[in-house]
């Protein structure tokens, strides 16, 4: 008896108390940088979620998650209440699981490391690219694909006009694209 309780303890209280004590000294997601630029970034996330399995083996739609692409400059990322729509009672005992469930509980933001980040100095808005009908794995990927979320294209400067410069070619399935805007103020406000 004392052994199993010993255990539980060990593997799912003890994870959860540290967490917490890390939780609340990391800044929040959206005043945050991510700490390190460029391709092939993919920070361990404070709980193990999937998008492969959540978009892509379940299909959920992205927008379910992802509230502002159409309508916002940020894309956002959900809230735990979210996820508990599901989770109140899916998986309710796994580990993971149960994290999730304290952050909630407790009125907390997940701390989640934030992957994408361009300078503030530079503007940059999801509803002026997705309402043109330009898909997010023209610039993240196929994110239904990745259990962890990783930078796979460039946000450079450079990389932002190449597009600009050639979306009638290179974006020549999207009915009716034009260029993007290629002066300073566009993009420096
Ligand atoms: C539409 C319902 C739904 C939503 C919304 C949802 N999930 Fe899930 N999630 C599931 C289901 C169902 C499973 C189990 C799938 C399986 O194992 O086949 C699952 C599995 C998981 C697992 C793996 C649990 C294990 O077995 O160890 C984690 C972690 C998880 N979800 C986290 C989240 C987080 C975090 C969110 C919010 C950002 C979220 N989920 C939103 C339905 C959902
Ligand atoms: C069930 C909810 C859910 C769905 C559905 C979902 N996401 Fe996410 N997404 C999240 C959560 C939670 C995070 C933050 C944790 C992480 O990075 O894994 C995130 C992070 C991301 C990031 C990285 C954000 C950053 O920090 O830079 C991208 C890009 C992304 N999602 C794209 C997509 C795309 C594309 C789809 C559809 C194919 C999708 N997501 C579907 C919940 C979801
Ligand atoms: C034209 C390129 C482009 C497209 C298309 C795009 N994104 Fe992004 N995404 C970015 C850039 C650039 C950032 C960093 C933005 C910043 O720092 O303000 C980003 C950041 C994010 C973030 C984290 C920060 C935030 O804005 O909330 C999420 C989540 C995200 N994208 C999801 C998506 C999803 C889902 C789609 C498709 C519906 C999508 N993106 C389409 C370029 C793109
Ligand atoms: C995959 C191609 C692609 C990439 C990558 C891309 N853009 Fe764009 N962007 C476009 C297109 C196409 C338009 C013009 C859409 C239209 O008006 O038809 C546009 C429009 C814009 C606009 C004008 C929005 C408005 O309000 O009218 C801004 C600002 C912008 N992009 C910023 C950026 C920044 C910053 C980056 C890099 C971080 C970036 N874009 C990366 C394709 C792209
Ligand atoms: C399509 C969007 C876009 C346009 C148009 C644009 N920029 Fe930028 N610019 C960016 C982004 C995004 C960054 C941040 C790049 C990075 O982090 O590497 C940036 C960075 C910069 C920097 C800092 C470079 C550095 O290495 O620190 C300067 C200076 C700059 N831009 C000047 C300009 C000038 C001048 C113009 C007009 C000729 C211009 N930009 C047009 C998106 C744009």
């Amino acid at each position: 008896m004392k052994k199993s309780l010993l255990d539980y303890t060990l593997r799912i209280r003890l994870p959860i108390v540290l967490f917490v004590a890390i939780a609340a000294s990391v800044a929040t997601y959206f005043i945050s940088r991510a700490e390190r630029d460029g391709v092939g970034y993919a920070p361990v996330q404070p709980i193990a979620f999937s998008h492969k399995l959540h978009a892509g083996t379940m299909r959920i739609d992205c927008k379910y998650c992802h509230t502002g692409v159409t309508s916002s400059p940020n894309a956002m990322v959900p809230p735990a209440s979210t996820c508990m729509n599901c989770h109140s009672v899916a998986r309710k005992n796994k580990p993971e699981i149960i994290k999730l469930t304290k952050f909630y509980q407790d009125s907390a933001a997940i701390p989640w490391k934030r992957v994408h980040k361009v300078p503030d100095y530079a503007y940059f808005n999801h509803s002026a690219h997705v309402n043109k009908g330009i898909d997010c794995a023209n610039c993240h990927g196929k994110v239904e694909n990745m259990d962890v979320v990783q930078q796979v294209s460039e946000f450079t400067m450079a990389a932002c006009l190449n597009c600009h410069r050639n979306a009638t070619t290179q974006l020549a399935n999207v009915p009716n694209i034009k260029n993007g805007p290629t002066n300073c103020s566009a993009c420096h406000r």
